[in-house]
């Protein structure tokens, strides 16, 4: 059988002595987007840490874009290779606050891409208006609202023109009526078939953005399907604690 376009098996992580994954197993097709919900604490934002080596795995093998990688021997060269093809959104957006919108989108494509400015900024300018920031390229993070940082963020994140997204938590800041916003703003990033795992504690926004739902608790899968059938009133669930989480959901 084909090898599908990203898979991690048995990723477990411990800090000091107490393991927060226990040997976690996905499979994703290019053009998936796959929610990561779970309560807090369950260790969904070490998943993602993980997956892209910002935190180092004590055991798990990661199978991407045609490369398998045992993830706690990657050694630097690895892991820039694979994060030139990868995207990372941090929760707080991590924006360097020093630079105006359109440095903060061209700085790894100079710094890291070796692109020529010139190039790098057309490029910006064009992501800037794709998310909604045509004006505001010379601004600096303190001058925009949280949901103007995210979107530089997801402009920065696009920039080098990634495979595969890892967004922790996009709609943590946002009021609810900007959710629709990033849905629609995320679901054309979608369209262009990027590989997306979107970490969220919020059911509305996996269920509208993903069509594949992974649950974690405590450290383990728990369930992962088709997110039109996790989220279905008639799903069966493998775990006897996942009617429970997905409980608000199906009240609201
Ligand atoms: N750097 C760290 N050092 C020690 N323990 C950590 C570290 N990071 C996370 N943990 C622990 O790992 C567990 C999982 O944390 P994690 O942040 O991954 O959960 P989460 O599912 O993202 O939670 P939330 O929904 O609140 O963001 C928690 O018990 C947490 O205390
Ligand atoms: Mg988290």
């Amino acid at each position: 059988m084909a090898e599908p376009f990203f898979s991690v098996r048995g990723l477990r992580k411990r800090f000091g002595t107490a393991e927060v994954l226990h040997g976690v197993d996905l499979e994703l097709a290019r053009g998936d987007v796959l929610a990561l919900i779970g309560p807090s604490g369950s260790g969904k934002t070490t998943l993602l840490r993980s997956l892209d080596f910002l935190e180092k795995a004590d055991a798990g093998v990661m199978h991407f874009d045609g490369e398998n990688i045992p993830m706690p021997e990657a050694d630097g060269a690895r892991i820039r290779s694979f994060r030139r093809r990868t995207a990372f959104v941090f929760q707080n957006y991590n924006l360097f606050l020093n630079r105006t919108a359109l440095e903060n989108v061209t700085e790894g494509l100079i710094c890291v891409h070796g692109m020529k400015k010139a190039d790098a900024e057309s490029l910006a300018r064009g992501l800037l208006e794709r998310v909604g920031l045509a004006g505001h390229e010379d601004k600096y993070p303190s001058e925009l609202s949280g949901g103007q940082q995210q979107r530089v963020a997801i402009a920065r994140a696009l920039a080098p023109d990634p495979k595969l997204m890892f967004l922790d938590e996009p709609t943590s800041a946002l009021d609810p009526g900007h959710r629709g916003e990033l849905i629609r703003l995320l679901s054309g990033i979608a369209a262009e078939g990027r590989t997306m795992i979107i970490v969220t504690h919020d059911l509305v926004f996996a269920s509208r953005m993903s069509n594949k739902t992974a649950l974690l608790i405590d450290g383990n899968l728990v369930e992962a399907g088709p997110t039109a059938a996790v989220f279905s009133p008639d799903f069966r669930p493998a775990d006897p604690r996942t009617s429970a989480y997905l409980a608000s959901y199906h009240q609201s």
